[in-house]
């Protein structure tokens, strides 16, 4: 292996990087993807199967990814250029620099949204008028959707070029605790509203006669989207750890924290809307909760607290995604931290255009193509690719560079290393590793590409 370069940044405290990699991993994926695919799935049901695709199977990928950074201490590509020379395992570092951008470009288009319904809260301008039409009337708006997005990429970028230490890990370190603050308040607040034993029913008591093939992959497809898998992210924070700090301890933390938020959203939310949401989609939060913001009591407070959360959530998620394809250039193209994170934020921003303007402002990128039979705009069409099959290719990958290249022995060590408990859980690991992962990945990428639907 080449000297690692030096000027790399490193994490400052263990606290620092859990909260960091727990801010990438918590973000729209639990707040404002979680309620809806719950919703769409049948509840309490769908809830257990999305905990255990998370603890059986997301926790082995996340120790893989975070262990592959921390041992080579680089970004994705050159990390299995370092473990594999000379051999076409680097593809899949660029294939998870070419999902970071993909997935930012309409992620950060959907962070703007949260910025714009927080401006709209403080104004007053979410507390009248028919949500549904406010919703609508704000995303077939090109110049807003243009705007926040920028705005949202211009912040990321910020925080970006502040580094590993000076930015990432300051600003999560005054985020998380926020967010879940916000998030508490917003359970307590929930919690009273008329619906609120409806709703927690709904979300709480398993109905297993809705479960089908289909429960499982959206809750597989749920879990490594929500715990950031699949494109390097995890690998990259993980090559910012110290090599005393260990994988298997810290790795654990970020699971459960993700998990945590995620069931905690739910908490928040089902309560509010009182039972099963009516329409479910996208639409959710932004639609169906603003009409409850509308009625309840100190709702214009309350609105402004939950697009806070979200935006704060969705922050700590694009500073990730920008990191990945920020170090990689750091790393491979040895450009300056500054001129990578600005480079690569205006090239994205520009890519996530055509999904800013294809929410009804332009006719023809508001139903360019189809999923599963429906007519699916830009926007849509990239969360399918990136957000969908691009992160399961991508841990598909992974597992198979443990199996025929690393080893899981090599895995293991790593894993271990720092922290002994982890020997006793060699075993199951080794299974979900080489056999339970890559099989259900392979399910979830059969039936996306078998049936051409989307996870959402
Ligand atoms: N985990 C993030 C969320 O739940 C999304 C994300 C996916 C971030 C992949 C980074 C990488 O919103």
């Amino acid at each position: 292996m080449d000297p690692v370069p030096s000027a790399r940044g490193q994490w400052g405290s263990r606290l620092g990087f859990v909260l960091a990699a727990a801010g990438s991993a918590v973000g729209l994926g639990n707040i404002w993807r979680f309620p809806y695919i719950t919703g769409e799935n049948g509840g309490g049901a769908f809830v257990l199967i999305y905990v255990a695709c998370t603890a059986l199977l997301g926790l082995a990928v996340m120790w893989t990814e975070l262990a592959i950074g921390r041992a080579t201490q680089r970004s994705p590509v050159s990390a299995f250029k370092a473990l594999a020379p000379g051999s076409a395992w680097k593809l899949v570092g660029y294939l998870g620099i070419v999902t970071g951008a993909g997935i930012l470009s309409y992620y950060g288009v959907v962070a703007g949204w949260t910025v714009g319904y927080l401006v709209h809260g403080i104004t007053g301008e979410l507390a009248s008028g028919d949500p549904g039409e406010l919703f609508g009337g704000f995303v077939g708006n090109w110049q807003l959707q243009v705007t926040f997005l920028a705005v949202f990429m211009g912040i990321t970028m910020a925080v970006v070029i502040g580094g590993v230490r000076a930015g990432i890990e300051r600003i999560t370190r005054i985020l998380m605790p926020a967010l879940l603050l916000m998030l508490v308040g917003l359970i307590a607040n929930g919690l009273m509203q008329p619906g609120a034993a409806a709703g927690l029913a709904f979300f709480l008591r398993p109905d297993f006669s809705q479960v089908t093939g289909m429960t499982f992959v959206h809750a597989l497809g749920q879990a490594f989207f929500s715990l950031s898998l699949g494109m390097g992210a995890m690998l990259t924070y993980g090559s910012y750890l110290p090599r005393k700090e260990s994988v298997a301890t810290c790795g654990a933390w970020v699971v459960v924290c993700d998990m945590a938020i995620a069931l905690m959203a739910g908490l928040m939310i089902f309560p509010m809307l009182g039972g099963k949401p009516e329409t479910g989609g996208p639409g959710l939060v932004f639609v169906v909760l603003t009409q409850q913001f509308q009625a309840m009591p100190g709702g214009q407070i309350v609105a402004v607290l939950f697009f806070a959360l979200l935006a704060v959530a969705a922050l700590t998620s694009t500073v990730s995604l920008l990191e990945v394809v920020t170090s990689s250039l750091v790393d491979e193209w040895r450009l300056r931290r500054g001129a990578a994170a600005a480079g690569a934020a205006l090239v994205i921003t520009i890519l996530g255009v055509p999904s800013a303007l294809s929410l009804g402002s332009v006719g023809w990128l508001s139903e360019i193509g189809t999923i599963g039979g429906e007519p699916a705009g830009f926007l849509d069409l990239m969360n399918f690719v990136f957000g969908n099959l691009a992160l399961a290719v991508g841990a598909l990958l992974l597992c198979l560079f443990v199996a025929l290249r690393w080893t899981a022995a090599a895995a293991v060590a790593e894993i271990s290393d720092g922290a002994p408990w982890f020997r006793r859980l060699e075993r199951p690991f080794k299974v979900a590793i080489l056999a339970l992962c890559p099989l259900a990945v392979i399910a979830l990428l059969l039936y996306l590409v078998l049936t051409g639907r989307s996870l959402g």
